[in-house]
């Protein structure tokens, strides 16, 4: 069976959207852990009751990226997994962490990559009177927000659209286009 770890920091709705899919039998693969780098995430919650390992490991007692990248790495070893889902992780990994899992790990961003990079997606895409918005799910390179495109989902920018109902939109396309990206890529391994 095809393993996955799954790497978050908060509410878990992507991650739950992925166990649904599971479930259903439209993604062919296992979750083997979950591990959050914040105690408080829901995401925690979500794979417990779902019956997947979930562990915590929080970078605020650890010296340094790489230190913490480090130990990471080692859990994640520890599970063997085909590929590494990032749902919501907040943290930036260090080059060595994404050169040792080189294709393996893909994140989702919300936007249309290769616009808004980075932090405060919908704000800007408000600012900007864009009339469209979006989730990317991509490889992970070492530059941030930068590797190849798998799933790109489009919602329109809507009249009166605020932070939060631009971002709950953006998160109903994501629900859809990360189980179908992860599917996408377990098609090609
Ligand atoms: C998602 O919107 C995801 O695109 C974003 O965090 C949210 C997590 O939601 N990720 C990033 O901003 C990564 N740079 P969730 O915890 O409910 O899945």
């Amino acid at each position: 069976m095809f393993k996955i770890v799954v790497l978050l920091s908060g509410e878990g709705s992507n991650l739950q959207a992925i166990i649904n899919q599971i479930d259903l039998g439209n993604i062919e693969a296992e979750i083997v852990a979950v591990i959050s780098n914040r105690a408080d995430a829901n995401g925690l919650n979500r794979a417990e009751k779902a019956g997947i390992p979930n562990i915590v490991l929080e970078h605020i007692h650890f010296s340094d990226r790489e230190a913490f990248d480090q130990s990471l790495a080692q859990i994640i070893d520890s599970y063997e997994p085909d590929l590494i889902v990032l749902a919501g992780f907040m943290r930036i990994l260090s080059d060595g962490f994404v050169e040792k899992f080189q294709n393996k790990i893909i994140n989702i961003h919300p936007s249309l990559l290769p616009k808004y990079k980075g932090l405060h997606t919908h704000k800007r895409a408000i600012e900007n009177g864009d009339e469209e918005h979006g989730a990317t799910v991509h490889f992970v390179v070492p530059t941030l927000d930068s590797g190849e495109a798998i799933l790109q989902g489009v919602v329109p920018v809507k009249k009166g659209d605020t932070e939060e109902s631009l971002a709950q939109r953006v998160h109903e396309i994501e629900h859809i286009i990360y189980p179908q990206a992860i599917q996408k890529v377990i098609g090609q391994t």
